[in-house]
């Protein structure tokens, strides 16, 4: 059985929410997975494939997820890697897809993989970690815009990759970058 690790970042739960509902998915195509919170020494190097997500916070992806691309780059180029972030909010918001942040698509190609997919987020006052937080979360932007089915539809068509051997037998993996650059690349961008 193929194991994989669901990474995310989070402020106020939405994000986690969603790399549960990943995970979920994963775990009905008999997948094994863990979700874990993106940390320093969170190890990808026992897993065959890596979903890391974070939600989106004035254009940049959290630094606990943005450093843990940064620093696993490597570890993560070897396997497949799949990236999603949670951001907008309001009419519209559930199929609106955002551009990656800088420091996010330039450590999609050091890895080999797509630009994230971007979800819908969450705005809720009472999980509001400031007074920005609340004064965003009240008005239009209030709500939750996280589409279960699309995220669920997302994880599937990943599981299906892991689970059905293409014709020639790989996986979707492809790093983008040769491998002797690969690993003399840092990403020297701000979040
Ligand atoms: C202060 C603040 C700034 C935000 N900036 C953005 C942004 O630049 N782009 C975006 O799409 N969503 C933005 N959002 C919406 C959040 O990304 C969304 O609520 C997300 O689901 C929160 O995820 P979390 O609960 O996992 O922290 C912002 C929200 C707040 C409170």
């Amino acid at each position: 059985m193929k194991n994989v690790l669901v990474a995310y970042a989070t402020r106020m739960g939405a994000t986690a929410e969603i790399a549960e509902a990943i995970a979920d998915e994963l775990r009905s195509a008999d997948l094994a997975v863990d979700v874990r919170a993106c940390s320093p020494d969170l190890d990808a190097a026992g897993y065959d494939a890596v979903v890391i997500g974070s939600p989106v916070y004035l254009n940049r992806w959290l630094k606990d997820a943005v450093d843990y691309l940064k620093r696993h780059a490597t570890e993560l180029s070897r396997r497949p890697v799949w990236l999603f972030q949670s951001g907008p909010c309001g009419e519209g918001a559930a199929d609106e897809q955002i551009g990656a942040p800088v420091a996010v698509r330039k450590a999609a190609i050091l890895i080999g993989t797509d630009p994230p997919r971007t979800f819908g987020g969450r705005l809720d006052r009472t999980k509001a970690t400031g007074p920005v937080s609340r004064w965003m979360a009240t008005g239009t932007y209030e709500g939750d815009f996280r589409d279960f089915d699309k995220i669920r539809a997302w994880a599937s068509s990943i599981a299906g990759e892991l689970t059905q051997p293409s014709s020639n037998g790989e996986t979707r993996h492809r790093p983008a970058v040769p491998q002797s650059r690969r690993r003399h690349s840092r990403i020297k961008v701000d979040r």
